[in-house]
């Protein structure tokens, strides 16, 4: 009841109800379940649709969920907001269709008290510093790109003839969307691993498939046409272009009669995983959707009651206010053993 009260308290921010309407609203709300808001920046993207589902299975007798699809478009995002505050939520999730503009959304719920704990699209910090109940929640992107390179690395020591006679491997960068933290942090750190393992690298092509496979596999097949076999691997900022990457690839020649190529990605989805068995995919990074869809609902209840403690959350919270669900280097060997075959 209390929490009824609270949010019907909230819905008349700025306006002139009374004690008699706010009774009268918290008796027709029922149910006790604390409801948060979780918007996503597009409801088809294959990662985050796993995050969401992730979050909805926490939520479970737990929280009642209402889902935003912002189909790209901040502004939309911005009037959910909106409307998800009038309605009283007690939190908010949001996965930002622009990362700049947390600090506007911070502003928008800092009033009603409410915490907003963000997701995947990394707000700066001096925006969630901005206000206590801001979170983040998503990978580290510089541990996952780190581990792509690390990824290759080895399979260049274990197959040095892939340099060729130059010695050099000749690379194609397939990059998420411009300007998020994850494409540009994954790109660099990934060629930093490379390098630093002593490999000499020529870029042939970078781009960006704005995390889509259909866009990856149409401009992996213009670099085949440019390049042919001069492209000695492909790093994928995620598994999705990767898998695109991998199917123009195919369409080129590639994985069959002993031609093959390294390919790795980010997210170690399903599909991927897939790959990984059929031995298209070289490797791929686990960017736990489980692990962050729990851990953002996690954050949200607890902040809902007061200040986080660390003894009562089962996550890291040495970055505060970034929370980062560690990553892990998945190959046919891990999904073999998590999976046998
Ligand atoms: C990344 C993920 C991509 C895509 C993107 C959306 O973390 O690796 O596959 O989902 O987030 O913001």
């Amino acid at each position: 009841m209390r929490r009824v009260m609270r949010r019907v308290m909230r819905r008349t921010l700025g306006g002139l109800a009374g004690l008699w309407l706010m009774l009268g609203a918290a008796a027709a709300l029922g149910d006790e379940l604390p409801r948060i808001g979780v918007l996503v920046y597009n409801g088809n993207d294959t990662f985050i649709s796993h995050v969401s589902a992730s979050i909805e299975k926490a939520a479970e007798g737990r929280a009642r969920i209402l889902f935003r699809d912002s189909h790209n478009s901040q502004i939309l995002q911005n009037e959910q907001v909106g409307q998800l505050l009038a309605d009283g939520v007690d939190a908010m999730i949001v996965n930002a269709v622009d990362r700049t503009s947390a600090i506007y959304l911070i502003r928008m719920v800092a009033p009603y008290g409410i915490p907003i704990v963000f997701n995947n699209r990394e707000p700066l910090l001096e925006d969630l510093l901005e206000y206590g109940k801001a979170f983040y929640v998503g990978n580290n992107p510089k541990e996952s790109g780190q581990m792509c390179g690390e990824l290759i690395a080895r399979y260049v020591r274990e197959h040095p003839e892939t340099l060729g006679e130059d010695q050099t491997l000749q690379y194609v960068m397939l990059k998420g969307e411009p300007g998020h933290q994850d494409a540009e942090l994954r790109t660099v750190y990934s060629i930093k691993a490379l390098k630093d393992a002593g490999i000499q690298l020529e870029r042939l092509q970078e781009t960006s498939a704005m995390w889509e496979r259909s866009i990856a596999q149409e401009k992996m097949a213009g670099f085949i046409a440019s390049y042919g076999n001069r492209i000695e691997c492909v790093i994928s900022n995620n598994d999705e272009m990767a898998l695109g990457a991998i199917e123009a690839l195919k369409a080129a020649g590639y994985f069959s009669d002993g031609r093959t190529i390294p390919v790795v990605g980010v997210d170690a989805t399903d599909a991927a995983r897939e790959a990984l068995l059929e031995g298209t995919l070289l490797g791929t990074v686990l960017n736990n959707a489980e692990a962050q869809g729990n851990a953002a609902l996690s954050l949200a209840l607890l902040l809902m009651e007061g200040e986080l403690s660390e003894d009562d959350f089962p996550y890291p919270l040495d970055h505060k206010p970034y929370l980062w669900i560690p990553s892990e280097t998945v190959t046919r060997t891990e999904v073999e053993a998590s999976d046998p075959v």
